[in-house]
């Protein structure tokens, strides 16, 4: 078998179903408490969705979750948005390179401005950055390995999120959703409230959060309950 199929299938077998082990051996990233649990909800469950305040490591998770996916999901498609072009290329996406420059896999994967892709496999097998600022910007993706992570989702309109929910049929098409709650409406929100069955939820609390100073605290979370809490620092509902 040749490379990098050879060291894809190796990183497939140990690690499809463990990105928290693969971002620790491969990434170097010792995920957070809350971290380790949402991890194994998106490997382990169609849709999950995390709400906070700025800094407890949303967009620090999801890049070594578009890593994990792409070296442990052979052809796989990973699709990242946020609502602006800013949000999306100097946040996340600049966040994907951070983790990977200094990863054991950065031999396997080509970062580029909109892409990365498994190298040798730039047409079939790659995430891609697109603003989620039309719907059209979602549609075609339909392939069986599929991640869709939207960053700061409460900014992303209710006809986009729709177009994205029609893309993810397979079975191991999944969502990601993370976002400070910043309005009382709109699918991010409902996925914490009235529509909370399908979702894996998540709520991380940055006053206990070991990356927020007290400073950087906010008081934006407008849920009408609160998420019951397991440990204080994540819950799960
Ligand atoms: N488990 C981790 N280990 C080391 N650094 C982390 C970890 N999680 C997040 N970070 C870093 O902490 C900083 C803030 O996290 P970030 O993901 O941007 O937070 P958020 O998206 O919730 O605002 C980023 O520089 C990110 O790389
Ligand atoms: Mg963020």
């Amino acid at each position: 078998m040749s490379k990098p199929y050879k060291v894809v299938s190796d990183l497939v077998l140990e690690h499809w179903d463990d990105p928290v082990a693969f971002g620790e051996d491969m990434l170097g990233f010792s995920a957070d408490e809350w971290q380790q649990v949402a991890m194994m909800d998106v490997a382990q469950y169609p849709r999950t969705s995390v709400r906070s305040g700025q800094g407890v490591g949303k967009t620090g998770f999801e890049a070594v979750l578009v890593i994990w996916f792409l070296c442990c999901r052979p052809n796989s498609r990973v699709v990242c948005t946020a609502p602006t072009k800013q949000q999306l290329n100097d946040v996340l996406w600049a966040e994907v390179a951070k983790w990977l420059e200094s990863s054991m896999v950065k031999n396997l994967l080509k970062w580029t401005k909109t892409k990365v892709y498994m190298i040798g496999h730039e047409e079939r097998w790659f995430a891609t950055a697109r603003t989620a600022n039309k719907p059209e910007n979602m549609q075609g993706f339909h392939v069986d390995h599929m991640l869709f992570i939207v960053d700061e989702a409460s900014g992303v309109a209710d006809p986009i999120m729709e177009a994205i929910q029609g893309t993810l049929s397979g079975d191991d098409n999944k969502l990601l959703m993370c976002g400070n709650l910043t309005r009382t409406s709109g699918f991010f929100y409902d996925s914490h409230n009235r529509d909370h069955k399908p979702f894996r939820t998540h709520k991380v609390d940055s006053r206990n959060s070991k990356r927020t100073s007290t400073s950087k605290c906010s008081s934006t979370n407008m849920a009408p309950k609160a998420t019951s809490y397991a440990s204080g620092l994540w819950g799960v509902s």
